[in-house]
Formats: structure tokens, sequence, C-alpha cells
């Protein structure tokens, strides 16, 4: 590539904010004069040496002393040549002289011991404290949000367990598949893609107990506690899907980029986990997720149990739902008297809507917000290597099992842009989840159920 072509490319998607155009334009050019583009081979001593050279002239340009040759290194790359990367790096174009932080994307691995194998490399290279393992799903505003909700209401803090809580469930929907990218996903399968890695950083968060600061390792030690109290998932508690063609989209397997047309890799996952400590103990955690299905959401519901010996007959558990993406949004849904003449109780919510609450809402993507953490030195929204090996300990059986194929693995056939597999209503059921108040509609509906329209 050319470095006109570079500067192209990372600029594309700037966007100049409306009413300040000029000013950002300006920022942009200098951007562009600080930004610079140098190929090299990943084998190659002599590409990082040339890499080094240049650091080293722009360091010295801008007057920077030894001591402050601070350094950040970001491996978006295949993850075939993370340890020759790293190798590379840390013999040439590491320095003693400032920080040196190493930034690595997923995949971290395979399983435990690709995983484990892959740390052990970086670990002869970097200390902990210089790694920064990415998990975009923590620099979400939404998932960030979740240890403020948590810890700061004493309403959510005392009904956070198992007396209360009935079953909690963690959703990510796509509608696309994965069109092109089958290359990829066919080595991976959604349980890596999504469910090891984002899902259950949000399930730890929403499990975890109370840190004793907000130091980074006091919040990573609290995540590794609960990951270590989770059984490795059976296969019992899994429903596992692959997506088929509906006519005029392509199913998984049309997908040109794919290899093995025979493929078995799960497009789709419900997974149900359990946490063997006092708060937790037979809560399901219900970890569900799908390419090319009806709508994009991700959300994580928590589902109160019912009141006992409740006055009105029946009515709907509360629930709270966190939604992450799109409309980030928190609302409990609870019951109410109609309003109006009748004394019927009906569900309703109580609905903070960042778009509607806050007339000044910018959200900053999850990368953003994680590379300035880098810059800040703040490891708490990083994935640490225990959590890590912890975190593929729960789901490395049940991948062998279907890297495998063995005879108690099934794969269940859905729609391109339905809702998953017909069996999914049943398995959440099977775990307690109850879907309910065929009358609710969020986020507006009219008091007279019989003609709840939007
Ligand atoms: C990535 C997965 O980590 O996360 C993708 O590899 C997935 O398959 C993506 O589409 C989802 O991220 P987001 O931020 O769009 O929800």
């Amino acid at each position: 590539m050319e470095h006109e072509e570079y500067i192209n490319r990372v600029t594309q998607f700037i966007k100049l904010r409306k009413n300040e155009e000029e000013e950002d334009r300006k920022k942009l050019e200098e951007f562009k004069k600080i930004t610079n583009y140098i190929s090299g081979q990943y084998d190659q001593d002599a590409s990082y040496q040339t890499l080094r050279e240049y650091i080293e002239k722009c360091e010295n340009e801008r007057g920077v002393k030894d001591g402050q040759r601070n350094r950040v290194f970001y491996m978006a790359l295949p993850p075939s040549v993370f340890i020759p990367v790293a190798q590379g790096l840390k013999r040439n174009v590491y320095t003693t002289e400032g920080s040196v932080r190493l930034i690595v994307e997923k995949p971290f691995g395979k399983d435990t011991d690709s995983s484990n194998h892959l740390a052990h490399e970086l670990g002869k290279l970097f200390k902990e404290n210089e790694i920064y393992r990415i998990d975009h799903y923590l620099g979400k505003e939404m998932v960030k949000n979740i240890m403020n909700l948590r810890f700061a209401n004493v309403l959510f803090g005392h009904a956070w367990n198992r007396t209360y809580i009935d079953n909690v469930q963690i959703t990510f929907k796509e509608p696309f598949g994965t069109e092109g990218r089958g290359g990829y996903f066919d080595e991976f399968g959604i349980i890596r893609d999504v469910i090891q890695n984002h899902l259950l950083q949000v399930l730890t968060l929403v499990a975890m107990e109370r840190p004793i600061s907000t130091d980074a390792e006091a919040i990573r030690d609290e995540k590794v506690k609960v990951l270590k109290c989770i059984e490795p998932i059976r296969i019992e508690n899994t429903l596992l899907g692959q997506y088929v063609g509906d006519g005029d989209k392509p199913g998984y397997k049309d997908d040109e980029s794919l290899k093995d047309k025979d493929s078995l890799t799960p497009t789709f996952a419900a997974v149900a986990c359990f946490i063997n400590n006092e708060r937790w103990e037979g809560v399901p955690f219900i970890l569900k997720a799908g390419k090319a299905l009806n709508e994009a959401k991700v959300e994580v519901r928590l589902q109160f149990h019912r009141v006992a010996g409740n006055l009105f007959g029946s009515s709907a558990r509360n629930e709270l739902v966190i939604r992450i993406q799109p409309n980030e949004a928190v609302y409990m849904k609870f019951n109410n008297k109609q309003p109006g003449l009748s004394y019927q109780t009906i569900t309703t919510d109580l609905d903070l809507s960042y778009h509607e609450r806050y007339t000044d809402l910018a959200i900053p993507d999850a990368y953003e917000s994680l590379i300035l953490d880098v810059l800040r030195n703040d490891h708490s929204n990083f994935v640490r290597d225990d959590e890590l090996e912890r975190a593929w300990k729960i789901f490395t059986p049940l991948l062998h099992k279907i890297d495998n194929r063995e005879s108690d693995v099934e794969i269940k056939h859905y729609r391109y842009g339905s809702r998953g597999p017909k069996e999914l209503d049943d398995f959440v059921k099977k775990f307690g989840y109850h879907r309910e108040n065929a009358n609710y509609e969020w986020p507006r509906q009219n008091v007279n159920p019989a003609s709840n329209k939007l």
C-alpha cells in the first residue's frame, strides 16, 4: 500500500462535527501529518528495525526524552502471526526508556491449551501489565454501566441474588450471516466468536461480587472468582443451530468463502451455565447468540421470581432489562393498576431510554473508549491472563465435543431471518424463563389492552 492509500483508508470513516467542520478539518489535517505507514514482513528483523528507526525519528523531532519514549503496539493481526510479531517487536522495537503497551485482539487461542500456549509465549516477551487483551464489549457504554447500576443503587444491590432473581438471559442477535467471513468463522463458530468472550464477559460483570475498589486488579479479581464458580457447560444444557437459506438470503453453507461444505459449525447457540456460589446457586444464566436472525439486539434480561401469594391472581414477573444495543436503555418491567376505572393489573415499565433522556447524548464507540483506556494505563476493561484461562475452561469440553462431531451433538437448522431454531422457546422455558404479558408492548402502549397498538 502507498502512503496516500493508507491515509485514505484510515480517514475515510472520520466524521466531522456539523457545527465544527472547519476546526475538525484542521485537526484532521494535523492528524494526517503525524500518521504514517511503514510496511514490512512479519518474520524479518530488518522490517522491525525500519519501524524502530522511524519511531525514534518521530520521538527525536518532537523532543521526546529518554524515560518518556512511550510506545503502544496494536496487533490487529491473524492469530497465526501473534507470536512472531510479538517477538519481532520485543527484539527490535521494545524500549526500556518509557512504557511499552501491547494490545492484542481475539482470537486468543481456540481452547484451553492453545490459549495457554499463546499466553505462555507472550508472557515470555511482555509483562502482564504491558498486555491489553481487547474484548470490545467491555468498551460498550451499557456494559460499563453494569457496575454503576449494581453498586450505586441500594434497590438493585439488595435484589441481585437467587432469593429474588429466577433466571438471567444474555442475548446477542445479528440480522446478517457470515457473508464473506465464512472462512474465518468456520474455524471458530459462534461460541468462540461471541459467547466465550463477549457474552461471558457481560455475565461476569452481572454476577461478580462487589470489588473492594474500582482498581483494575480489584475488578478483575472478582471476575476471576465468579468464573471459578462456573462448571464447564454440559451438552444437555445447550441448543445449537446453523442457518439455512430462505429462498432469498443464502444459507451458511452457501457462503463461497466456506471450504467445508458439510460444515457442522454452529452459527447459533444457547447455553445455560450455573454459578455455584452463595449468591447464584440454581439460577440459570442463559447465554444466547446467533447470526442471520430476525433483528439486531444485544441485551441482559434478569427475570425475577413470581410474587408469592399474589393478591391479584397471577401478575407477570418483574424483569430488569439492560439493552446494550441498539438504542441503549435500562428498563424495569413491573405491574401497575390499569389507569382509569378498571382495577386490573397490567404490566408496564420504568424506562430509561438514553436517546430520550439525555438530550446531548454522544456515546463513544467501544474502541474509542478502550484505546483511551490504554493510553491512560487502565486495565479495568481488558481481559487478564487468569480470567482468559478460566473462560476457556468453561467452554473447552463442549467445544471439543462439537469439533469432534460426537454423537450427542445436534445442530438444528433455522431459517435466515427467523428467531433461531424452533426449539428455542422450549429450551429457555426448561430453564425457568417465562415469556409472559401478551398485552405488554415496549416502549409505548395504549392503556386499553384490547387495542394495544403502537
Ligand atoms: C466480533 C465478532 O467480535 O463481534 C463478530 O467476531 C460480531 O462476528 C461482532 O459480528 C459484534 O460486535 P458488535 O460491536 O457489532 O456487536
